[in-house]
């Protein structure tokens, strides 16, 4: 079986761990009788530099066509310029959950060791689909739209992923004590749906209080359903809890369409040195294997990913070691 699989390798650190990403899934793969036939695009800040295209219209052909992709991270201008291409693609294919993962990895050393919970961000409205306009030089008006539809799917998502794998307790996060309309539709629509799941426990937090009780005790977390932007800051915060953004992977999931991407973005300090930790989108790769039903493949990958981490002895700096990317990267091949 060959599988097709559009890569956008992306910007910055983007091309270094997507080189590990690709010989690791290919390695894995050819031990259980899968190839892959890689379609690759430039697409992001550095394709813009380039050839003044942020998306190539081939780019949307392949993934329609392919209809599962792994991406690298892409850069988005602070303040003006483009639109995130992240943001137009998880639109564009109605990739409504985003769904990741955060688990702590053996042998390394953290402040909370045997982290294990996965978040469930809604992917498609709310603040960060950029509805906004300038009403005049010193007045700017971003709009937050919440739907039913929107809010009921995500929960939905999660209840089912909580169901399917043994997962006891869902929270929803949310600020509906200010946004009572927007957030109180949301946090209506999720309570709906836990009323239909009742052997999984329903829990509401606020997002602020949720921010403090993750760190002051995370374990209490199980699946965490929430709304894109604070989804988008509650992922870098749980990324902390178990040694960084250089860990925790992530997939875009829409009805039959998927794109795969690590939490982390492009990493400007870091691009080019051979420093960059690729976990984070071999993990990424873990969760698009078993998407492809390739299970004993992503399986094997993801314990030979443990197994270094285990050994500790061909760790990235992010992570307290010394080895680079490329060192890394064979480090998990030898493994498999
Ligand atoms: P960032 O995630 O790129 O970096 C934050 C910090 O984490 C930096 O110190 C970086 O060196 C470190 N880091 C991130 N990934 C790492 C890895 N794999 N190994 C080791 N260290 C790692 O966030 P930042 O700097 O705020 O954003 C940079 C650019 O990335 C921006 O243009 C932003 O728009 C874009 N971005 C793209 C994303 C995507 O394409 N999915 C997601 C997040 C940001
Ligand atoms: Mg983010």
């Amino acid at each position: 079986r060959t599988h097709k699989i559009t890569l956008v390798p992306g910007d910055g650190i983007g091309p270094e761990v997507s080189a590990v990403m690709v010989a690791a899934v290919e390695a894995a793969g050819k031990k259980f009788g899968a190839a892959f036939e890689w379609h690759s695009f430039e697409a992001g800040a550095d394709a813009h530099a380039k050839n003044g295209v942020l998306i190539p219209e081939e780019l949307y052909k392949s993934i329609e066509t392919n209809k599962v992709a792994i991406k690298g991270p892409t850069a988005t201008p602070i303040g003006g310029g483009f639109s995130s291409i992240n943001v137009a693609m998880r639109k564009k294919f109605d990739l409504y959950a985003n769904v990741r993962p955060v688990k702590s990895l053996p042998g390394l050393e953290t402040k909370y060791p045997g982290i294990d919970l996965v978040i469930f961000r809604e992917n498609t409205e709310d603040l960060y689909a950029g509805l906004e306009v300038m009403v005049n030089p010193d007045i700017a008006q971003s709009l937050k739209i919440i739907t039913r539809k929107g809010s009921t799917r995500i929960a939905e998502a999660a209840f089912e992923y909580a169901k399917n794998n043994g997962r006891k307790k869902v929270h929803s996060i949310h600020k509906a004590n200010i946004m009572k309309m927007s957030d109180g539709l949301f946090i209506k629509c999720t309570k709906e749906v836990a009323e239909k799941n009742t052997e999984i426990a329903y829990f509401e937090h606020i997002v602020d209080n949720a921010c403090m009780q993750l760190v002051m005790n995370p374990y209490q977390y199980d699946v965490i359903l929430t709304e894109n932007l604070y989804g988008d800051i509650l992922s870098d915060l749980c990324s902390g809890l178990i040694g960084g953004l250089g860990l925790v992977p992530g997939a875009n999931i829409g009805k039959d369409c998927a794109i795969f991407e690590a939490v982390h973005g492009s990493a400007p300090d870091i691009a080019g040195q051979d420093k960059a930790n690729p976990t984070a989108l071999l993990q990424s790769a873990v969760m698009m294997l078993h998407y492809l039903g390739e299970n004993e493949a992503g399986t094997a990958l993801q314990s030979a990913i443990e197994k270094v981490y285990a050994e500790g002895k061909t760790l990235t700096g992010d992570v307290g070691g010394n080895a680079g990317t490329k060192a890394f990267g064979e480090a998990v091949l030898a493994a498999l």
